[in-house]
């Protein structure tokens, strides 16, 4: 089974607890919208990490806004379910952007990243990084990727969200990511898709076919 969720930043409690009532065995698959957080510099309690590693499940993250780029990269990359990954750990992989996985004869299409509003009050390689927004070469690998499926996915995975559903949320998309928010709002309207997920908002909300996610847990089945 396939169930998502929304932003977890490297809080293993609050994680458990979202899942709990779900009992996830090792057929199972927790796609994480971003901001996954626990990957983390060793003296920044990654042994959560280590616990993730050994759960029965396995977990699939987009990135998000809030993620250590450089330690994520310095992982190997692999394919995996037709789409590239870092593999973190056995069981927990991080999807790149701009791939196309097909999981359980699902396909989903996957494109992290976002703008750190609070970016002045971080330091750069300690708590930020410039790879948190989508360079030239993801769009392109994005492009690619869409053209071969000819636009038509199951689910689209991202960290922020197209703009029309920025707004719908009551916010305005911020210009430092206008670029991407934008992008989203093209691919909303170009692209065939049966549902959008994303998180970053920090709220549990459903507008049309996109589900804004936080600490709410989608099963797939349950929506299909
Ligand atoms: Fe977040």
């Amino acid at each position: 089974m396939i169930y998502i969720t929304g932003d977890t930043h490297g809080v293993y409690n609050d994680l458990m607890y979202r899942i709990e009532k779900y009992s996830l065995g090792e057929d199972d698959i927790l796609i994480v919208c971003g901001d996954f957080g626990f990957v983390k510099r060793e003296d920044e309690y990654n042994y959560c990490l280590d616990k993730l590693s050994r759960l029965p499940f396995t977990i699939a993250f987009a990135d998000g806004n809030h993620e250590n780029f450089d330690l994520i990269e310095a992982y190997p990359v692999q394919e995996w379910n037709g789409g590239k990954v870092h593999q973190i750990s056995e069981n927990i992989f991080h999807m790149m952007r701009g791939q196309l996985f097909t999981i359980e004869d699902r396909t989903f299409f996957t494109m992290g990243g976002a703008y750190s509003i609070d970016k002045a009050f971080r330091r750069e390689g300690i708590s930020w990084w410039k790879q948190e927004l989508p360079t030239n070469e993801d769009y392109k690998t994005a492009s690619d990727t869409l053209k071969k499926c000819d636009y038509t996915v199951d689910y689209i995975i991202t960290h922020t969200l197209p703009e029309s559903v920025i707004y719908a949320l009551g916010y305005f998309p911020d210009m430092h990511d206008r670029e991407l928010t934008g992008f989203f709002e093209w691919l909303r309207g170009r692209a065939g898709f049966k549902y959008w997920f994303g998180g970053h908002f920090h709220v549990d909300k459903k507008i049309g076919n996109n589900y804004v996610l936080y600490e709410d847990v989608v099963k797939l089945n349950d929506i299909e």
